[in-house]
């Protein structure tokens, strides 16, 4: 299948299969344990149904809409990814052209390959920072004022990743701590040239922000174990407020699936929530994040933004969701697929994909504007 023959989503990730040795593309694809949430994030919003209006004017279909005080084109962004510029050559770089030049947001991970100061000056800014506040607070201060320094305009402090979520196929597939290079991984990876060859051609193979500024460690390697042994078990709100007094713009907290948690966050002073399971890769057994978005929007609606992520893959999904009344969502494995199956012109077309059947999705609803999608919309 070639680009333009690409109709959906499902259709990108054919393609990011095709291209990606397996390792990498698995890292993307599965998730924790027996990859129940997994399953249900897609099963649960899927089962949402959408009520068929008629006979309302629907000629001129808007999709714009205000997140955290800014403008944007679409109600959805590009999540964090980690490890994105191993899916494709400056992967990051890439996904953030795209989303500059579609007006939505994007979100730069901590565990990315492009370094935040390469993604400003390659691809522009403001974009959002996502930070993983690691045991060692001198680096953490850092990566803040590096965020600051770059212009971003939102952290997104992701709190879902205490340890981390068993992933069965990244540890069958060697991508572990130290990684496997298993003969099958090799010969995978010379089936894929073009892959191969365009990673050999980049200087961009290492975790970007956390080369140079880690004694010692300087490879991929070497910073992935010295990331692994950063993950903060002790993990608390009293860090939430310590981050607050260090970051001067607005603040959005991920990986919300409680009520309780929900208020909490507001209590810490964040501007916006994101309800998430990170992809059903943390709690297996957990519920969709369908499931718990509306008890959320119900305690913290009034105070934080909500966003959504999980199971998002086409626009019918971006409606489900705001219509149990999130602000917007972000969308991970989708805008991977195309990032995966063709750089930034594969990121460009999953986000019209979406666009495109967000607009029919709303026209054949009978709403005509983001703030007229409601519950009632929903059957
Ligand atoms: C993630 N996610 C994630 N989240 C985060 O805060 N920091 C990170 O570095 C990563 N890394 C990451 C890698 C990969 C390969 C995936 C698939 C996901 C979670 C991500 O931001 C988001 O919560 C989910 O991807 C949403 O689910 P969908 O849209 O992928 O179904």
């Amino acid at each position: 299948m070639a680009m333009n023959n690409v109709t959906c989503i499902e259709d990108l990730r054919i393609l990011h299969r095709k291209r990606v040795p397996r390792a990498f593309f698995e890292y993307v694809d599965g998730g924790a344990y027996s990859e129940a949430t997994l399953r249900a994030n897609r099963d649960d919003l899927e089962r949402l149904g959408l009520r068929q209006r008629v006979m309302v004017d629907v000629s001129g279909i808007d999709l714009r809409t205000t997140i955290l005080g800014t403008s944007f084109a679409l109600p959805f962004g590009l999540a964090p990814i980690g490890l994105a510029g191993l899916q494709y050559p400056d992967g990051e770089i890439h996904a953030c052209r795209a989303a500059i030049k579609a007006q939505i947001p994007f979100a730069l991970s901590t565990a990315s390959i492009c370094s935040i100061e390469d993604v400003a000056r390659e691809a522009g800014s403001p974009f959002w920072f996502q930070l993983y506040a690691y045991k060692d607070t001198g680096f953490v201060r850092a990566l803040i004022e590096r965020a600051a320094a770059a212009n971003c305009s939102a952290l997104i402090v992701t709190v879902d990743v205490p340890v981390f979520g068993q992933r069965h196929r990244d540890l069958k597939n060697g991508m572990s701590v130290p990684p496997r290079l298993t003969l099958r991984n090799a010969y995978d990876t010379l089936k894929r040239p073009g892959w191969l060859l365009g990673m050999m051609r980049t200087k961009r193979a290492n975790l970007g922000n956390l080369a140079g500024h880690v004694e010692g460690k300087d490879n991929l390697a070497s910073l992935g174990a010295w990331a692994a042994t950063q993950l903060n078990p002790s993990l608390s709100w009293k860090d939430v407020d310590w981050i607050r007094g260090l970051w001067k713009g607005p603040i959005v907290i991920k990986g919300i699936m409680a009520p309780a948690d929900a208020r909490e966050a507001v209590r810490s002073g964040a501007q916006g929530i994101v309800v998430s399971n990170h992809g059903g890769r943390q709690l297996d057994g957990a519920p969709s994040s369908i499931s718990a978005l509306p008890a959320i929007v119900q305690e913290a609606g009034s105070e934080a933004e909500i966003l959504f992520d999980g199971g998002v893959r086409s626009g019918q999904d971006v409606m489900r969701v705001l219509a149990l009344g999130a602000k917007g969502c972000l969308i991970g494995r989708a805008y991977i697929h195309g990032l995966g199956a063709g750089g930034e012109a594969g990121v460009a077309k999953a986000i019209d994909i979406i666009a495109r059947e967000l607009a029919t999705t709303m026209a054949l609803c009978g709403v005509r504007t983001i703030a007229e999608i409601g519950p009632q919309v929903i059957i």
